[in-house]
């Protein structure tokens, strides 16, 4: 793993002070919405990893990037490594390189989780999980020097207590979930619950805590279905075509573009919906996901459309009461800390199984595609051989009768295999 650190940061970055010392009458009651660019690109599912580098997922990086680069506002997530690292192989110009270092650098553009997938955490073995984020936290780390610190672990069916307890010890910072049970989250939405410290290990108890964020019932994707904008909402870009980009850069359910007509019934929208999730949360930071499933394949468009939009809302906050502004998820996690709220503390209980209505329990893969999950517990298992083996041969013996670089290269394709 790039980062050994046991996670003391979390304890430190969140430090303990009661909540009435913090907030005072003085704090004002606007609230600020942190409007998070993303794209979810659910690795392997439904299309293989090639069919959706053609469609889309090349077009996500080199149109997010030349966007951040036109206008220093802007920010965007990469939240998983599997197609950044094939777009930086093989799409990726010296000069595209070159401007994601100074994105990065400038806080622009901000990776999370940073493992090769999103893992699930129900049906996964936990040396699996470490495995796939060692993997793309090491490439990060050699590339970048940067270790991710937030996760944003929006599409795992159900949350265990042992990412909170894994992330804690990758030197995480905070965490992020999602899909929990449905009636669970509205309850918790009442009560302001949705933020807490998780202590994910009975036994670590306070040493491994993690600062969770759970996001409420619209989840990870900005609201689609609105009627004024032919009911594609906040997706400009529309939808992504298969198998290749439409190449006049149209796209199925384009919505309307903002215009002076229009900008009015966007931002009422927008702001409505931010007041609604606003007071699920204990503080006036909102952290407002902008993306869903497949976005960003057009990020010029989407941007073109939003920032008029955030600007009309904010040159207007005093009658609507709300700010916006693109962030980072590290953004929105550092205004949330700096309000110095107190936390409940959750002991380590799991968010398993996962309901997304009455009657819908999300457990028919625990027991489906047994073949699959045993070629992967086989591929890990033969792995940590090959790895302990090569590592003993190389310890014991200066006579170098074995290629040690072919070694590697294969061990390298087996470890990258196994992170799918
Ligand atoms: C939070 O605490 C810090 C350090 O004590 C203090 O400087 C800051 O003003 C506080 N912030 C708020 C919003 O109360
Ligand atoms: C994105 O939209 C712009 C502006 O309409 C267009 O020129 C460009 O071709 C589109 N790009 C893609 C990848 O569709
Ligand atoms: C896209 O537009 C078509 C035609 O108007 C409609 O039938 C379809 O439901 C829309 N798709 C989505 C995901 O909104
Ligand atoms: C704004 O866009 C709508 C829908 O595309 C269009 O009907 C309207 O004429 C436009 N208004 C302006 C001022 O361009
Ligand atoms: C060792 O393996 C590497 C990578 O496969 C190869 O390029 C190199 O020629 C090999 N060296 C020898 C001495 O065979």
């Amino acid at each position: 793993m790039a980062t050994r650190t046991i996670g003391i940061a979390v304890l430190c970055y969140f430090v303990v002070v009661p909540y009435a010392l913090c907030n005072g009458d003085s704090v004002s009651s606007v609230i600020n919405a942190f409007v998070v660019p993303h794209s979810h690109m659910d690795v392997g599912w439904v299309y293989t990893v090639d069919e959706s580098m053609v469609a889309y997922a090349a077009n996500v990086y080199t149109s997010v990037v030349s966007s951040l680069v036109k206008n220093g506002k802007r920010r965007f997530i990469a939240v998983e490594q599997e197609f950044f690292r094939l777009w930086w192989e093989n799409v990726a110009d010296v000069n595209q390189k070159q401007q994601v270092h100074e994105l990065l650098q400038n806080g622009q553009l901000e990776f999370i989780i940073g493992g090769q997938v999103m893992n699930d955490e129900a049906v996964t073995e936990y040396s699996a999980n470490i495995q796939q984020l060692t993997e793309g936290h090491s490439f990060i780390y050699d590339t970048f020097g940067v270790r991710p610190q937030f996760s944003w672990h929006v599409d795992p069916f159900g949350a265990t207590a042992t990412t909170p307890a894994l992330f804690a010890m990758a030197a995480f910072n905070s965490h992020l979930i999602s899909r929990i049970d449905y009636d669970k989250k509205d309850a918790m939405q009442k009560k302001k619950e949705m933020q807490f410290i998780w202590q994910g290990s009975p036994s670590h108890g306070s040493k491994l805590q993690m600062f969770t964020h759970t996001m409420d019932q619209y989840s990870y994707c900005a609201p689609g279905d609105i009627p004024f904008s032919e009911r594609s909402g906040f997706y400009w870009n529309g939808y992504v075509k298969f198998p290749v980009p439409p190449s006049d850069g149209i796209y199925p359910n384009m919505s309307l573009p903002v215009n002076t007509s229009n900008i009015k019934l966007y931002a009422d929208y927008m702001v409505a919906n931010i007041k609604q999730r606003a007071a699920w949360y204990k503080t006036q930071q909102l952290l407002w996901p902008w993306g869903c499933d497949k976005q960003f394949f057009n990020a010029t468009i989407q941007f073109l459309n939003m920032d008029p939009l955030l600007d009309y809302i904010n040159q207007h906050s005093d009658e609507y009461g709300v700010r916006v502004q693109y962030a980072t998820v590290g953004e929105y996690f550092k205004a949330v800390h700096d309000t110095n709220s107190t936390w409940m503390v959750k002991k380590s209980g799991d968010f398993i199984p996962y309901s997304s209505d009455p009657h819908s329990a999300w457990t028919g893969f625990y027991s489906s595609r047994n073949y699959l999950k045993g070629l992967s517990r086989h591929s890990q298992a033969t792995l940590h051989a090959a790895e302990s083996m090569f590592t003993m041969y190389n310890k014991v013996t200066d006579d170098k009768h074995i290629n040690g670089s072919w070694i590697l290269s294969k061990l390298d394709k087996l470890r990258w295999a196994s992170a799918e």
